[in-house]
Protein backbone atom coordinates (compact mmCIF):
# COMPACT_ATOMS: atom_id res chain seq x y z
CA UNK A 1 0.00 0.00 0.00
CA UNK A 2 0.65 3.71 -0.41
CA UNK A 3 2.73 5.14 2.83
CA UNK A 4 0.49 8.46 2.39
CA UNK A 5 -2.31 9.55 -0.28
CA UNK A 6 -3.66 12.50 -0.49
CA UNK A 7 -7.28 13.07 -1.95
CA UNK A 8 -8.13 17.34 -2.23
CA UNK A 9 -7.14 18.79 1.00
CA UNK A 10 -6.60 15.56 2.81
CA UNK A 11 -4.19 13.29 3.91
CA UNK A 12 -5.29 9.60 4.24
CA UNK A 13 -2.97 6.64 5.27
CA UNK A 14 -3.10 3.08 4.99
CA UNK A 15 -5.79 1.21 7.62
CA UNK A 16 -6.95 -2.50 5.57
CA UNK A 17 -4.82 -4.45 3.57
CA UNK A 18 -6.49 -6.27 0.23
CA UNK A 19 -5.56 -9.17 2.26
CA UNK A 20 -7.76 -8.90 5.13
CA UNK A 21 -10.67 -7.48 2.97
CA UNK A 22 -10.36 -10.70 0.85
CA UNK A 23 -10.74 -12.73 4.28
CA UNK A 24 -13.42 -10.86 5.99
CA UNK A 25 -15.69 -10.89 2.63
CA UNK A 26 -14.84 -14.58 2.06
CA UNK A 27 -15.94 -15.26 5.56
CA UNK A 28 -19.03 -13.14 5.42
CA UNK A 29 -19.82 -15.23 1.81
CA UNK A 30 -19.68 -18.68 3.73
CA UNK A 31 -22.08 -17.23 6.66
CA UNK A 32 -24.53 -16.02 3.95
CA UNK A 33 -24.16 -19.53 1.83
CA UNK A 34 -24.84 -21.38 5.14
CA UNK A 35 -28.44 -19.66 5.77
CA UNK A 36 -29.28 -19.59 2.00
CA UNK A 37 -28.22 -22.96 1.17
CA UNK A 38 -31.79 -24.17 1.02
CA UNK A 39 -33.43 -21.19 -0.11
CA UNK A 40 -36.50 -22.14 -2.37
CA UNK A 41 -36.62 -18.95 -3.12
CA UNK A 42 -34.36 -16.47 -5.37
CA UNK A 43 -33.43 -13.45 -2.96
CA UNK A 44 -32.42 -10.30 -4.50
CA UNK A 45 -29.09 -8.82 -3.67
CA UNK A 46 -29.54 -5.12 -3.18
CA UNK A 47 -26.43 -3.35 -3.83
CA UNK A 48 -26.50 0.51 -2.29
CA UNK A 49 -24.91 2.59 -4.95
CA UNK A 50 -22.04 4.20 -5.14
CA UNK A 51 -20.23 2.81 -2.24
CA UNK A 52 -20.84 -0.51 -2.34
CA UNK A 53 -20.57 -1.42 -5.56
CA UNK A 54 -17.00 -2.96 -5.20
CA UNK A 55 -17.99 -5.11 -2.15
CA UNK A 56 -21.37 -6.24 -3.40
CA UNK A 57 -19.43 -7.59 -7.14
CA UNK A 58 -16.96 -9.30 -4.58
CA UNK A 59 -19.10 -10.69 -2.42
CA UNK A 60 -22.13 -12.13 -5.37
CA UNK A 61 -18.70 -13.87 -6.95
CA UNK A 62 -18.52 -15.57 -3.79
CA UNK A 63 -22.43 -16.40 -3.73
CA UNK A 64 -23.52 -20.05 -4.86
CA UNK A 65 -27.07 -19.71 -4.68
CA UNK A 66 -29.26 -18.50 -6.93
CA UNK A 67 -29.79 -14.69 -6.90
CA UNK A 68 -31.40 -11.75 -8.69
CA UNK A 69 -28.92 -8.31 -8.78
CA UNK A 70 -30.48 -5.37 -7.96
CA UNK A 71 -29.71 -1.86 -7.11
CA UNK A 72 -30.53 1.55 -5.47
CA UNK A 73 -29.01 4.55 -4.90
CA UNK A 74 -29.21 6.68 -1.63
CA UNK A 75 -26.84 9.28 0.18
CA UNK A 76 -26.99 11.08 2.81
CA UNK A 77 -22.86 12.03 3.51
CA UNK A 78 -21.03 15.16 2.18
CA UNK A 79 -17.75 15.52 2.59
CA UNK A 80 -16.44 13.35 5.32
CA UNK A 81 -19.65 13.31 7.78
CA UNK A 82 -23.22 12.30 7.65
CA UNK A 83 -26.18 14.83 7.08
CA UNK A 84 -28.90 13.07 8.72
CA UNK A 85 -30.63 13.21 5.74
CA UNK A 86 -30.85 10.11 3.60
CA UNK A 87 -31.98 11.03 -0.10
CA UNK A 88 -33.09 8.52 -2.29
CA UNK A 89 -31.43 9.06 -5.75
CA UNK A 90 -32.53 6.08 -7.82
CA UNK A 91 -35.51 4.60 -7.27
CA UNK A 92 -35.78 0.81 -6.24
CA UNK A 93 -36.36 -1.99 -8.11
CA UNK A 94 -39.83 -3.68 -8.95
CA UNK A 95 -41.13 -6.63 -8.07
CA UNK A 96 -39.81 -7.00 -4.49
CA UNK A 97 -43.23 -8.29 -2.67
CA UNK A 98 -42.90 -11.11 -1.08
CA UNK A 99 -39.25 -11.55 -1.65
CA UNK A 100 -36.25 -12.01 0.87
CA UNK A 101 -33.95 -9.01 0.28
CA UNK A 102 -30.37 -9.16 1.50
CA UNK A 103 -29.37 -5.38 1.37
CA UNK A 104 -25.51 -4.68 0.60
CA UNK A 105 -23.87 -2.04 2.17
CA UNK A 106 -20.17 -0.86 2.02
CA UNK A 107 -20.60 0.26 6.17
CA UNK A 108 -22.97 1.21 8.59
CA UNK A 109 -22.08 4.45 10.52
CA UNK A 110 -25.03 6.08 12.22
CA UNK A 111 -27.76 3.80 10.81
CA UNK A 112 -29.57 6.56 9.30
CA UNK A 113 -29.17 4.94 5.61
CA UNK A 114 -30.34 1.54 6.10
CA UNK A 115 -33.50 2.55 8.89
CA UNK A 116 -34.59 4.39 6.14
CA UNK A 117 -34.08 1.80 3.63
CA UNK A 118 -35.48 -0.66 5.54
CA UNK A 119 -38.82 1.55 6.01
CA UNK A 120 -39.06 1.59 2.13
CA UNK A 121 -38.62 -1.95 1.51
CA UNK A 122 -41.23 -2.95 4.24
CA UNK A 123 -43.69 -0.38 2.26
CA UNK A 124 -42.60 -2.64 -0.70
CA UNK A 125 -43.79 -5.61 1.03
CA UNK A 126 -40.65 -8.09 1.02
CA UNK A 127 -41.01 -10.90 2.81
CA UNK A 128 -37.81 -10.44 4.92
CA UNK A 129 -34.90 -7.70 4.98
CA UNK A 130 -31.32 -9.05 5.93
CA UNK A 131 -28.69 -6.43 5.83
CA UNK A 132 -25.16 -7.50 4.95
CA UNK A 133 -22.10 -4.96 5.64
CA UNK A 134 -18.72 -4.77 4.55
CA UNK A 135 -17.93 -2.53 7.75
CA UNK A 136 -19.42 -1.13 10.74
CA UNK A 137 -18.59 1.63 13.37
CA UNK A 138 -19.90 0.34 16.53
CA UNK A 139 -19.29 3.56 18.23
CA UNK A 140 -21.58 5.28 16.22
CA UNK A 141 -24.51 2.75 15.11
CA UNK A 142 -27.34 3.19 18.24
CA UNK A 143 -30.81 2.09 15.85
CA UNK A 144 -32.53 -0.88 16.78
CA UNK A 145 -32.10 -2.71 13.06
CA UNK A 146 -30.07 -5.76 13.30
CA UNK A 147 -27.31 -6.14 11.10
CA UNK A 148 -27.37 -9.97 9.90
CA UNK A 149 -23.81 -10.29 8.33
CA UNK A 150 -20.81 -7.54 9.31
CA UNK A 151 -17.78 -8.58 7.52
CA UNK A 152 -15.43 -5.54 9.67
CA UNK A 153 -15.99 -3.45 12.59
CA UNK A 154 -13.69 -0.24 12.44
CA UNK A 155 -13.16 2.52 15.21
CA UNK A 156 -15.40 5.98 14.48
CA UNK A 157 -12.99 7.26 11.98
CA UNK A 158 -13.31 8.57 8.06
CA UNK A 159 -12.29 5.99 6.03
CA UNK A 160 -11.78 5.68 2.10
CA UNK A 161 -10.93 3.32 -1.14
CA UNK A 162 -12.67 0.14 -1.73
CA UNK A 163 -15.51 1.82 -2.90
CA UNK A 164 -16.07 4.29 -0.25
CA UNK A 165 -14.98 7.91 -1.18
CA UNK A 166 -14.71 11.44 -0.38
CA UNK A 167 -16.46 13.76 -1.90
CA UNK A 168 -16.65 11.52 -4.48
CA UNK A 169 -12.91 10.17 -4.99
CA UNK A 170 -10.64 7.38 -4.00
CA UNK A 171 -13.55 4.67 -4.51
CA UNK A 172 -11.24 3.45 -6.91
CA UNK A 173 -8.15 2.32 -4.11
CA UNK A 174 -8.06 -1.19 -3.63
CA UNK A 175 -7.75 -1.41 -0.31
CA UNK A 176 -9.05 1.11 2.49
CA UNK A 177 -7.37 4.14 3.73
CA UNK A 178 -7.78 6.36 6.92
CA UNK A 179 -7.76 10.26 7.39
CA UNK A 180 -4.53 10.83 9.02
CA UNK A 181 -5.13 12.06 13.17
CA UNK A 182 -8.99 11.24 12.43
P1 LIG B 1 -25.08 6.15 7.80
O1 LIG B 1 -26.38 6.49 7.10
O2 LIG B 1 -24.66 7.22 8.76
O3 LIG B 1 -25.06 4.77 8.42
O4 LIG B 1 -23.95 6.22 6.72
C1 LIG B 1 -23.83 5.29 5.77
C2 LIG B 1 -23.23 5.84 4.49
O5 LIG B 1 -22.35 6.95 4.74
C3 LIG B 1 -22.38 4.77 3.90
O6 LIG B 1 -23.13 4.00 2.99
C4 LIG B 1 -21.27 5.55 3.23
O7 LIG B 1 -21.64 5.86 1.91
C5 LIG B 1 -21.14 6.81 4.04
N1 LIG B 1 -20.01 6.71 5.01
C6 LIG B 1 -20.09 6.45 6.34
N2 LIG B 1 -18.87 6.43 6.90
C7 LIG B 1 -17.98 6.69 5.91
C8 LIG B 1 -16.54 6.78 5.86
O8 LIG B 1 -15.81 6.63 6.86
N3 LIG B 1 -16.02 7.03 4.63
C9 LIG B 1 -16.76 7.20 3.50
N4 LIG B 1 -18.12 7.11 3.50
C10 LIG B 1 -18.72 6.86 4.70
MG1 LIG C 1 -23.00 3.98 0.91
Amino acid sequence: MEPRITLYDKTFVPFISARRLTEAIDRVAEKINADFADARDVPVLLCILNGSLVFTSELMKRLTFPLELACTRLSSYVGTSSTGQVRQTLTLPEHLEGRRVIVVEDIVDTGNTISALSGMLQERKVAEVRICTLLLKPEAYHKEIPLDYVALEIPNRFIVGFGLDYDQIGRNLPEIYVLENS
